[in-house]
């Protein structure tokens, strides 16, 4: 820490100090109409804090527009006394303004740099809006489709959440220059093992569990270095993690020798009181200062109960002072307190923010994520075709872009609708056959669209979950398609053959009816700004499908969790994909306990051979990879390994590297692993 920020505390008196540690929303700051300071005595009651102290907060949390930045901004200085500057963060979880496609489909692409791209053109749009934290990466490993917010996850794999979480750190963070942002790892720890998939429910699991495959992404974040990190609002071995002490001193602070900042999750301070871990609100303060967290979101336990703990020798003055150093260390490191307004710049904001190299990485990204299913032979299609239907409640919306959209605007997203017309103008007609509702069973739509597809050579069907089915909160308990969706299928089906089906959805679906149906089924998840070019690149044979699913695709609910990394029993199915039913092993009646589709698993337009695969002693591995298609392509060589007579039981396989290839039809390569023990 150095001597300025020392001198700065110096000159703080308890309560500005424990009033830095306060985050309220930054819309408390500005002066015009529609948000002033009653916005957190208001909507976000649960924050107490009266004038003077509000311009004390040390941080700040959601903004969108570098106008409204300088407007916060201002108005803090001119009225706070320490004229410490905000620290502005925001949820940057996959773009600001240009959205790219959603964290699960980009862990998907393999592609350690595309993760990397994305982040650091996310920070620069966020940082000319006058952003300087991003609650990102989420790296919360996830193994039940039920949870809304596995479309911020890279998935069920821990090597792979760990090189999505570092390539995502060093391009927000890069070299913390004017156009990145500080990255916030989270949500510490383990919050994807919510049960039954349920938002914020219990988690409980053991603690070689929780090391051996919860937390190595979290780690591989702070070994990147990231600036924060962010706890979860979950319990770990009965104990919130936002005051427990275990997770929070003994592993990360202790263990990792992690000395960044720790933020709560939005109220979780105070959430600890309906947990049952905490009596009132001075008992959270408590417990959430004891285990070290440094910034309180969202709730005021801190600013109300800090100095009365302090007085009673309960907590220390020094563990104030920690937390506040960090807090201006971070501050320094943004150059924040020199430049108050860091990189905030309207008119390079506007230049930067949706522009062509922007719109590029999205689509490119897009058209890198999305995995191709099923093909019965049908795609790529011909652009020479005469006419496309195109249907579906997905169709013609800009609203494929997630529901981690902050800074996006639906308008500004291409549909798939306009993609298809960029591609091949006015060849394309829409009809939309259903609507988008889960419970719909409207099919008053049904008979213009299969009027429609009867007419055209082709049909392009876009279904899937709206971008609110998924994302914090959004829980499903049935992940099925639903009914209206696959009943209009059917009848275009019943007048048009070649049918292709365009999925959306920001999570797994266990759609093995659609599996059995369709002739073809590309899943774009939720492709972000340019979705729409992307999806109709990839139709059209202008892109090859490269990605792979990263969270197992159950065939029905009921085979989760269902994960690829597991262990084998005692009682193994000789075959997991034999359809018999094989009494007194561990499989179903009813179901085979293969998934329908696994870990890893997405076709291409071409297709790749292994050979001649070789290990020598020291671990030296290389194979030779063949494109014997008739289009060039990329394939993810992955490499999984299984321990032979462990000290304790390991997965029946692990993947342990990977790497991605583009081949010419015809060419080969060699790849090459260095397996460390
Ligand atoms: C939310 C989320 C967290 C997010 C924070 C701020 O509740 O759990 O991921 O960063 O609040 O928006």
């Amino acid at each position: 820490m150095s001597k300025r920020i020392q001198e700065i505390l110096a000159n703080m008196s308890l309560k500005q100090k424990i009033y830095h540690l306060q985050q309220v929303t930054t819309a408390t700051y500005l002066t015009t109409k529609e948000s002033r300071f009653e916005i957190i005595t208001g909507p976000n009651s649960a924050v107490k804090l009266d004038k003077e102290m509000v311009f004390d907060v040390g941080t700040s949390l959601n903004l969108v527009g570098a106008e409204t930045m300088i407007d916060a901004e201002s108005n803090y200085l001119k009225n706070s006394k320490y004229k410490i500057p905000l620290m502005i963060m925001q949820d940057v979880i996959h773009g600001h303004r240009t959205l790219y496609p959603i964290n699960l489909a980009v862990a998907g692409s393999f592609d350690r740099d595309l993760a990397k791209e994305v982040a650091q053109m996310a920070a620069k749009e966020a940082s000319l809006d006058g952003m300087s934290v991003t609650f990102a990466p989420m790296v919360d490993l996830v193994r039940d489709p039920r949870w809304g917010r596995v479309m911020e996850s890279s998935g069920e794999d821990p090597y792979l959440n760990g090189e999505m979480a570092k390539a995502t750190v060093e391009g927000y963070q890069g070299d913390m220059g004017p156009y990145n942002i500080a990255a916030c790892v989270k949500h510490f720890a383990a919050y994807g093992a919510a049960e039954a998939g349920r938002d914020y429910n219990t988690v409980d699991m053991s603690e070689r569990t929780l090391r051996e495959y919860y937390l190595p992404a979290y780690k591989a974040a702070v070994d990147a270095g990231v600036k924060m990190l962010m706890t979860a609002f979950n319990i770990v071995d009965g104990v919130p993690c936002v005051g427990n002490e275990h997770l929070v001193k003994d592993i990360l602070r202790d263990e990792w020798g992690f000395d960044g900042v720790v933020i709560s999750d939005y109220g979780a301070v105070e959430e600890m009181i309906v947990h049952g871990a905490a009596e009132n609100k001075k008992e959270a303060a408590y417990l959430a200062m004891k285990a070290g967290c440094d910034i309180e979101m969202m709730s005021s336990c801190y600013a109300e109960y800090l100095e009365e703990l302090i007085n009673e020798g309960k907590i220390t003055e020094e563990m104030v002072d920690k937390s506040v150093l960090r807090i201006l260390d971070l501050k320094e490191d943004l150059g924040i307190l020199d430049k108050p307004y860091r990189s905030v710049n309207v008119e390079e904001s506007k230049a930067v923010q949706l522009s062509p190299e922007h719109r590029e990485k999205a689509r490119r990204g897009a058209e890198e994520s999305a995995v191709l299913l099923k093909n019965d032979g049908i795609l790529p299609l011909s652009k020479n075709v005469s006419s496309v239907a195109l249907i579906g409640p997905l169709a013609n919306t800009g609203e494929i872009h997630g529901s981690w959209h902050c800074g996006g605007k639906a308008e500004e997203t291409i549909s798939v609708y306009e993609g298809l017309k960029n591609l091949l103008g006015d060849k394309v007609k829409y009809a939309q056959g259903c609507q988008i509702e889960y419970d719909s069973c409207d099919t008053s739509l049904f008979d213009e669209a299969c009027e429609l597809a009867k007419n055209s050579e082709c049909v392009v069907l876009c279904l899937g979950d709206h971008q609110e089915y998924s994302g914090e909160g959004n829980c499903r308990a049935n992940i099925e398609l639903p009914e209206v969706q696959y009943k209009l299928l059917d009848r275009i089906l019943e007048v048009n053959k070649n049918v292709v089906v365009a999925l959306f959805a920001g999570r797994p679906l266990a759609i093995q009816r659609l599996d059995k149906t369709a002739p073809a089924i590309l899943d774009m998840w939720m492709p972000g700004t340019e979705g729409g070019n992307a999806c109709a690149n990839l139709l059209f044979g202008d892109a090859i499908p490269s990605g792979k699913i990263t969270m197992t695709f159950p065939r029905a609910l009921g085979q989760c969790p269902i994960y690829y990394n597991h262990y084998t029993t005692g009682r193994p199915k000789k075959e997991e994909d034999d359809e018999k039913f094989v009494r007194f092993t561990s499989c179903f009646l009813d179901m085979p306990n293969s998934p329908l589709y696994p870990f890893g698993y997405g076709l291409s337009y071409t297709s790749f051979e292994y050979s001649k695969l070789k290990m020598d002693k020291a671990g030296n591995i290389r194979l030779n990879v063949k494109n014997t298609g008739k289009r060039s392509g990329c394939e993810v060589v992955q490499l999984y390994v299984q321990e032979n007579n462990p000290t304790v039981l390991r997965p029946k396989k692990e993947l342990k590297a990977f790497k991605k290839v583009h081949l010419e039809a015809g060419k080969s390569t060699t790849v090459t692993f260095e397996l460390n023990h």
